[in-house]
């Protein structure tokens, strides 16, 4: 089969697509035939690797596991003894993060909680933007011990136009939030297609500095400092970063928890994120908002596999507006 893969650090162009042995599914695993794959930030985030630090996990000199992709939508091919939840024909969908990634290839293989059923009526195409950056967005609005927001909260998503973003502004909308987003230029119109009712365009307007006060900021890539973002939030106000380099994310680990208490706000990186596998109520949740109507997919394009790296390059750009798809068959 055809998968994509690496061997060493780098930007997408270090990824190529290569014949690999086909995965054998055994004991509670499932071999699943992609349908279709979605590119996320974290992808490109472990082919650099960033943030550097994470070298000491999954490799230093080299990556330790060369396969790549974690969105993943297809159907089960064939099944190792002890699955007991799915057989070979149904419609699955799962985030690959933890089990090994491999969701860019023919086929990809994962113990069978990786996975849950497509709910009846959605494309592979749509359950492929949903399992990574859709639950990613519904925990960046709740924090640890479930505090969320409110009908009539103001909530910013500062980086609205990328992967978790539009699903941030579409999730906090329909729980009745005035949402602003921010974004480049060429994608105010995007965002605003989305249901924001305010967009701000970084490049004109830093919104810590307009004087507004939000009760809610979630920042998918740390643009702000910390101290900047505390004067944009109202008394109590709630500020969530997921992820950025090396230096803003110990800062939001570290001085987080400071700034916090000084402030007496909220303020740091998500570090409470259950992946899709350990998130059956979220899982539950988004299925619901999506049959409702109330969140809808975005999907800027669609490249074949064998295009991997004009894709991965597409989202590195930050050229898309919505979900970049990888289609095998
Ligand atoms: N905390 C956790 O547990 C956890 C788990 C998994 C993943 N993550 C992280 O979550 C993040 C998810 O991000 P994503 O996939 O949504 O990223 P993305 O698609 O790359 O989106 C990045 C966004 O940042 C915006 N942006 C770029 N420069 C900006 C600036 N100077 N000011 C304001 N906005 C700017 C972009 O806007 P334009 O396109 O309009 O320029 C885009 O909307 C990743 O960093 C990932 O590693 C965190």
């Amino acid at each position: 089969m055809k998968a994509a893969v690496r061997d060493r650090y780098g930007p997408p162009e270090i990824v190529r697509v290569e014949d690999v042995d086909m995965p054998v599914p055994a004991g509670d695993q499932a071999l699943v035939r992609v349908e279709a794959a979605s590119v996320n930030r974290a992808d490109l985030d472990g082919l650099g690797p960033r943030p550097a630090f994470a070298r000491l996990i999954i490799g230093i000199r080299a990556p330790r596991n060369h396969a790549v992709g974690i969105d993943v939508a297809g159907v089960v091919e064939s099944i190792g003894p002890a699955v007991t939840r799915f057989k070979p024909g149904d419609r699955v969908f799962g985030d690959m993060f933890s089990f090994g990634a491999g969701a860019f290839a023919e086929y990809t293989c994962a113990p069978e909680r990786a996975f849950q059923l497509i709910p009846d009526g959605m494309s592979f195409e749509d359950a492929a933007t949903l399992p990574h950056s859709a639950i990613l967005a519904l925990q960046s609005l709740r924090l640890r011990k479930g505090r969320t927001i409110e009908p009539g909260s103001h909530v910013l998503i500062d980086g609205a136009s990328g992967n978790v973003g539009p699903f941030a502004v579409q999730i906090a909308k329909a729980m009745g939030a005035e949402v602003t987003g921010v974004c480049r230029t060429e994608k105010v119109e995007f965002v605003r297609s989305l249901g924001a009712d305010h967009v701000i365009d970084y490049t004109a307007v830093d919104y810590t500095r307009t004087g507004e006060r939000y009760d809610w900021i979630v920042d998918t890539d740390s643009h702000h400092s910390l101290l900047a973002v505390r004067h944009a939030l109202r008394p109590g106000g709630v500020y969530v970063t997921l992820g950025g380099t090396g230096l803003p994310i110990l800062g939001a680990l570290l001085l987080g928890p400071v700034i916090s208490r000084a402030a007496g706000k909220p303020m740091g990186l998500l570090i409470w994120w259950r992946p899709f596998n350990a998130a059956p109520d979220d899982v539950g949740r988004l299925k619901d908002l999506i049959a409702a109507g109330k969140v809808r997919p975005v999907i800027d394009r669609r490249f074949p596999l064998s295009q991997i790296v004009e894709a991965l390059r597409y989202v590195d750009d930050g050229k898309p507006k919505g979900k970049v798809l990888i289609i095998t068959t």
